[in-house]
């Protein structure tokens, strides 16, 4: 999310104030700096950052602070750091080009509209696109700051989404990434009056745009997979075959208190039924562990759950109390050490996992859209992603950008899949 909101800033300066982008910070005349504000430790490095900045910077330069940690911290950011000339919230990311002009500014509105905005067209001379479906979150876990930062959820008009889409085919982009924080939440909410939809008719509507051949989406929420989801991922030939599905934890008491909606139960029938209908799935997650109420046989609850699920890629995390949430007022038992034990055994259970699911890629065949190709001589290879969003290489191959290609799996070195060209 945060990406796109760079890509969105970058746009509208480039398109509205001729600015261009340096790899130089002193060369440049304006240093953003897009923050998130999930976890405790990246909203410390800030202020360290913007120190650093300061002292480097040209005379005039302006620094600004946008995104998530922009949104809670607000006014205090420039209190705080006096050489910030202005903060702009991760709600209100179009109005960049106003607040470049208003000394310390600082927009942080969360009940602002940002929905039916059309930003600059983003540079993007990839064969991927991203596309931002929904603002904000109407859910409240009880961890996490988002919905203090990005304000309500609100869906963006179908019709404008697929004008975008229509115009991003028509530039060669093959595979877009329906971007949300809560995507198969879509259309229960719109600023202006809309038919009514939902996530699983929006993708009918994506999929029939020619030139789309790949959608993928993040992220979903486990309760909102109704069968009519699950049942349009599996038979719809555009929507590639991997989707994260965040569990959080494998404790249904834990689930409770993180106020999830859904059980233990609940999210392992979503999973069977899913790899019911497509048994080749990628499954991705996010765990966060040692939450304040998780005590030794919850956590054993989470590595159930990763045993049974065997994920293909694992996001995972020590709890970080944050401000503005339910669970920051929690008495918090685990250690630091204890907490990172956890951490420990839960990625290296997934790493031993990985491993034997890699050994049994060989001798499968994937279809591979490829982005990108490496000269590294001796060695030259053509890599891109499979339907279930594996990295593969295609050695000795140097393959247009875009192309969709079978590749049967030979090697596995590590985890790093190669395979060779079945067709062109
Ligand atoms: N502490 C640790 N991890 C968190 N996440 C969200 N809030 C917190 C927090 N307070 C994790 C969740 C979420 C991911 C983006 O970040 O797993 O899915
Ligand atoms: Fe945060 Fe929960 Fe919303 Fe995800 S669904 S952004 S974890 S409040």
């Amino acid at each position: 999310m945060n990406n796109r909101d760079s890509d969105h800033l970058i746009a509208e300066l480039r398109e509205k104030e001729s600015y261009t982008l340096t790899d130089d910070p002193k060369e440049a005349d304006l240093i953003l700096l897009n923050t998130c504000s999930v976890r405790e430790k990246p909203e410390r490095k800030l202020f360290s950052e913007i120190g650093q900045f300061a002292q480097m910077k040209k005379p005039g330069a302006k620094i600004g602070v946008c995104g998530c940690t922009a949104s809670h911290l607000g006014e205090q950011i420039i209190q705080k750091a006096p050489s910030v000339d202005f903060v702009l919230g991760a709600r209100n990311i179009s109005k960049i080009t106003q607040v470049i002009h208003q000394p310390k500014a600082v927009e942080v509105d969360l009940d602002y509209d940002d929905s039916a905005y059309v930003f600059s067209k983003v540079q993007n001379t990839d064969v991927k696109a991203l596309l931002n479906i929904s603002i904000g979150c109407d859910k409240q876990c009880t961890y996490c700051i988002v919905p203090h930062t990005r304000g309500k959820e609100i869906s963006i008009p179908t019709p404008m989404l697929l004008q975008e889409a229509t115009k991003m085919a028509q530039n060669g982009i093959k595979e877009l990434l329906l971007l949300g924080q809560n995507v198969n939440h879509y259309g229960t909410r719109f600023s202006i009056p809309h038919k009514p939809t939902n996530f699983t008719q929006l993708l009918r509507e994506l999929s029939a745009i020619e030139g789309i051949e790949r959608i993928r989406f993040t992220s979903p929420h486990p309760l909102h997979m109704d069968d009519e989801f699950l049942e349009e991922f599996a038979q719809n030939p555009k929507v590639c075959k991997s989707i994260h599905i965040p569990l959080q934890s494998g404790s249904t008491k834990v689930l409770r208190d993180m106020k999830r909606g859904y059980t233990q139960e609940w999210y392992l029938d979503r999973i069977h039924k899913l790899r019911a209908l497509v048994p080749n799935v990628g499954i991705s997650t996010d765990i966060i562990v040692a939450f304040p109420t998780e005590s030794d046989s919850d956590f054993l609850e989470t590595m159930k759950v990763l045993e049974e699920v065997r994920f293909d890629t694992l996001y995972s995390f020590i709890y970080s109390p944050r401000p503005h949430t339910q669970a920051q007022h929690l008495p918090n038992t685990i250690s630091r050490e204890e907490a990172s034990a956890r951490l420990s055994a839960l990625q290296s259970r997934h790493r031993e996992i990985l491993a034997e699911k890699a050994q049994k890629e060989i001798g499968k065949t994937h279809r591979v859209l490829i982005e990108n190709y490496q000269d590294r001589a001796p060695e030259i290879w053509s890599e891109g992603r499979s339907d279930t969003n594996r990295l593969i290489k295609i050695p000795n191959q140097i393959l247009p950008m875009g192309a969709l290609v079978d590749v049967q799996i030979t090697h596995n070195d590590g985890g790093s899949l190669s395979g060779k060209l079945l067709n062109a």
